[in-house]
């Protein structure tokens, strides 16, 4: 560094944010402080772009305006030097008006300059906006403090405080009140692993940071508080993909004698007025679908209806027609339209099996040569192209499940559901997968700026229970304590037929990603009881697990809801970026490590010893 003199502060005092002045301004004094954004020395005229959080400002430095000391310190500036410049507020010429910028109209002409800080040379180029593109994402998270000054990180950070304010004040003005949940805790429901935090005072115990504070929030209607929410961090130890980090934050509530429609009109509310913040007015109530319906048309339980949906073409093809084409004639068959994607090349048809999942392409059969089945079957070709909907361009394709059958009629019933709904899955994911793939094409995911961006939609009536045929066991497909339909239980499913036991769980939707998942709760301890008894888990077990939650459920406890929604998901749709790491201001990696802070670490033998902890295979060198 040279041996440039920094200045104090003293009493100088900032007059606007760097972002603020204006053509109106012209002809007033201002003094703006901030960093050395880009700086052009033309030897008697140097320009400084000086940078804050609300934007730039052009500052000339002339002979005419500023003395020759001024402009000589002026020389001395680099990228990111922290100043304060006081001047004159100047339209510029017309001719050097800036549209692109908001202070483009006008220019300050410095007459002092404060160097208050300098900056070493930078890791990367903080002015160019095309940094997150080009910079690796290590060295940007290593960097973060850094990376944060970019003006599209300023944004998607105030985004965020926005939206979160905007959902706080619209949950207040609904009776809802936001209370505090403790982070040492005990395992809770979600069913990802738990982060642990050792107990010094009782060694060889652990809290569990909550997954969730989903057992807080139903003691919380036990204890009469009728309407809760907390803004949240919640903590899982699980896989990081772009929309998954090991800390985020759930808008979480729950609601006492709700119905269904109640919590939809809530989170409806509360996301309009979040939405609203970047100009987008949604159209209220959303769409609602059940679960079955999802499936059988999306393949999925979070269809993105911006893709075209499928087609159940099982009744278009006879028996015969099925064996000739050696698939079965039990599970459906589906169309796939790709819409807009037009001619493929031989490469391309060939690379469409490489897109199902490894599992799929062992439980389907694809068809992806239509030429085949016009040639075998014109008449079927034709009406399933006629069902499909298919429109010059688009592209159709068949999957069904390999023939010839096995006895389905041996299953349980539930099992040969799962069976089907596997059909649509693996029919869906490749619908989703030939979209993405094809998006240049068919511009079904381009972004305009307006509420005609986002479809949300309410997927409801899950069911209850998975069968998991290996263990040959029902699982909760939820958390435990999901209320059954009243009309399942009534009838008696929970043991004659399970996997027909829909649950009162529903979950909201966004473009294909889950935003948010919820329900209504089991508050009788008699249901609570069969449920567990229903998910073979022993009197003795769920004692250990929930005891101190099913005394509670004992002592009048009211009919409750409630959801939870992932804050950083729906910033990271409102920014269009393309993983949470762009809207949480300090995130870990896929690897779950904190690059700037260089988390986890080994901790000292003393440490690890006042905490009664043996770490079988240490990291060298800790
Ligand atoms: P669930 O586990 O479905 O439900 O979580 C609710 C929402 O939280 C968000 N989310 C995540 N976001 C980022 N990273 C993660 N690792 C992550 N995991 C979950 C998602 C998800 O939809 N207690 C229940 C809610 C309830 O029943 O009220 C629960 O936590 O957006």
């Amino acid at each position: 560094m040279s041996n440039l003199q920094l200045d104090f502060l003293g009493s100088t005092a900032r007059t606007h944010y760097c972002g603020a002045l204006r053509a109106s301004d012209a002809g007033q004094q201002a003094v703006l402080m901030g960093w050395v954004n880009r700086r052009r020395d033309l030897g008697n005229l140097i320009f400084i772009d000086v940078r804050d959080r609300s934007g730039i400002t052009q500052v000339v430095f002339d002979a005419g305006e500023a003395n020759t000391a001024v402009l000589e310190k002026a020389a001395e500036l680099r990228a990111e030097y922290v100043i304060a410049v006081t001047g004159l507020v100047k339209r510029r010429d017309p001719k050097t008006v800036n549209p692109k910028m908001e202070t483009g109209e006008i220019e300050l002409a410095a007459q002092e300059l404060l160097i208050l800080n300098d900056s070493k040379p930078l890791p990367f180029n903080i002015a160019d906006g095309e940094t997150a593109g080009k910079t690796d994402e290590e060295v940007r998270l290593r960097y973060r403090y850094l990376d944060l000054r970019r003006p599209e990180m300023q944004a998607n950070i105030e985004l965020r405080h926005k939206v979160a304010l905007a959902i706080r004040q619209e949950l207040n003005a609904r009776g809802f009140m936001e209370i505090e949940t403790p982070f040492m805790t005990r395992s809770t429901p979600e069913g990802a692993r738990d982060y642990l935090v050792p107990s010094r005072v009782h060694p060889g115990s652990f809290y569990a940071l909550p997954q969730s504070p989903q057992i807080f929030k139903q003691i919380l209607m036990i204890s009469g508080c009728d309407k809760y929410f907390q803004i949240v961090r919640c903590f899982r130890d699980e896989d990081l993909r772009a929309d998954r980090q090991p800390e985020f934050t759930q808008i979480d509530l729950e609601m006492s004698f709700p119905t269904q429609e109640k919590v939809f009109a809530v989170v409806e509310s509360f996301l309009s007025a979040a939405f609203a913040v970047t100009g987008a007015e949604l159209t209220l109530p959303f769409p609602r679908m059940t679960y079955d319906e999802a499936m059988r048309k999306y393949g999925s339980d979070k269809p993105d209806l911006r893709v075209p949906a499928l087609t159940d073409v099982s009744d278009l093809l006879s028996f015969e027609q099925k064996q000739a084409l050696n698939i079965s004639a039990e599970l459906p068959v589906i169309a796939i339209r790709a819409a807009q994607i037009g001619e493929l090349s031989r490469k391309e048809r060939d690379e469409i099996k490489t897109l199902l999942s490894s599992k799929a392409a062992k439980a389907v059969k694809l068809i992806d040569d239509f030429k085949r089945l016009d040639k075998s079957f014109p008449d079927a070709a034709q009406t399933i192209r006629i069902a499909s909907e298919a429109q010059e361009g688009d592209l159709i394709l068949l999957l069904a499940a390999p023939g010839p059958d096995e006895d389905l009629g041996r299953l349980i019933p539930g099992v040969r559901l799962q069976r089907e709904y596997a059909v649509y899955q693996a029919a869906g994911d490749l619908r989703l997968a030939l979209a993405r793939k094809y998006a240049a094409r068919h511009h079904a995911f381009d972004r305009t700026g307006s509420a005609a961006d986002y479809h949300f939609l309410w997927v409801t009536d899950f069911p209850m229970f998975e069968y998991d045929e290996e263990e040959h066991q029902w699982n909760a497909a939820h958390h435990p304590f999901t209320s059954p339909h009243e009309d399942d239980l009534k009838a008696g499913r929970l043991t004659s037929d399970p996997g027909a036991v829909r649950a009162l769980a529903y979950d909201i939707v966004l473009n294909g990603t889950e935003l948010g998942s919820g329900s209504i709760r089991i508050h009788r301890q008699d249901v609570q009881a069969q449920i567990f008894r229903a998910l073979g888990m022993s009197d003795e077990e769920a004692h250990s697990r929930f005891g101190f939650f099913l005394e509670a459920l004992e002592y009048g406890t009211p009919p409750h809801g409630g959801i939870a929604l992932g804050l950083d998901r729906i910033v990271m749709i409102l920014a269009g970026a393309p993983s949470l790491r762009e809207v949480i201001p300090f995130p870990k990696t896929a690897r779950a490590v904190d690059l700037m802070m260089d988390a986890p670490t080994p901790v000292s033998e003393a440490q690890l010893r006042e905490l009664a902890i043996r770490v079988s295979n240490p990291v060298s060198g800790a």
